[in-house]
């Protein structure tokens, strides 16, 4: 078994463009953000406003996981399908602990205690993919797929939802039939807050960004189509 990728240099991972040097730097911004909420310090709303960067970055980022890494890793492993179940557990735990979070809202007593849990889980799954999954991965591929993994990863990952959907599957294709059309969605609220006055112009916003979403998606699912397979 390999070491786990948290002490092996960008080299021995594959390059600054392998999936696991990438999945690496967003373990570490997603733990950055972790921290900058777990400080307490700073007002409210840049408390806030670290939440939804963290949301963000840890839902892309699994959706992107649970279409394109997890699945090579199922056909390439004997023990993949182990290994995938567990970390989809904690996806769906984390999910569905977000959705609380978002349903009671930020001045619930409660939030900051679900937030830790969710915070909890998602250092787990760190430590899951970093010293078991990603180091399987890496034997069974070479430096050439551990880049095209990667950039197949990445596409995925910025045209992916940006925010819990317990409901959707964790695996393809029900994930991408319905996880790919609500990134629409996700991405246009996410655009929404600021600088946008009337309801009018703020519907007229998020027609532009679901637009914007679904070219975008388009083009991602033909590149990931175009990619040669990894076997
Ligand atoms: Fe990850
Ligand atoms: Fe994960």
């Amino acid at each position: 078994m390999n070491p786990s990728i948290a002490r092996q240099s960008v080299e021995q991972l594959g390059g600054e463009a392998s999936v696991l040097a990438r999945q690496r730097r967003d373990h570490a911004a997603l733990e950055q953000l972790m921290r900058r909420y777990e400080s307490g310090g700073g007002p409210p709303a840049e408390r806030q406003r670290v939440l939804r960067d963290l949301v963000q970055l840890t839902f892309s980022h699994a959706f992107a996981e649970e279409t394109v890494l997890w699945p090579a890793l199922r056909r390439l492993a004997p023990d993949g399908e182990a290994l995938t179940a567990r970390v989809e557990d904690e996806h769906q735990r984390i999910n569905d602990l977000v959705t609380e979070m978002e349903r009671i809202g930020a001045d619930d007593p409660r939030h900051d205690e679900l937030a830790a849990e969710a915070f909890a889980l998602i250092r787990q799954d760190i430590r899951d993919e970093e010293d078991l999954l990603l180091p399987r991965l890496q034997e069974h591929l070479d430096r050439a797929r551990l880049r095209r993994l990667g950039s197949a990863w990445e596409t995925v990952r910025r045209t992916a939802p940006t925010r819990p959907h317990p409901a959707v599957p964790r695996r393809p294709p029900g994930n991408a039939l319905l996880g790919v059309p609500l990134s629409a969605f996700d991405r246009a609220r996410d655009l929404l807050p600021a600088g946008v006055g009337s309801p009018a112009g703020r519907r007229a916003a998020a027609a532009l960004a679901c637009l914007a979403a679904a070219w975008t998606l388009t083009r991602a699912t033909r590149r990931v189509r175009r990619a040669r397979p990894l076997r």
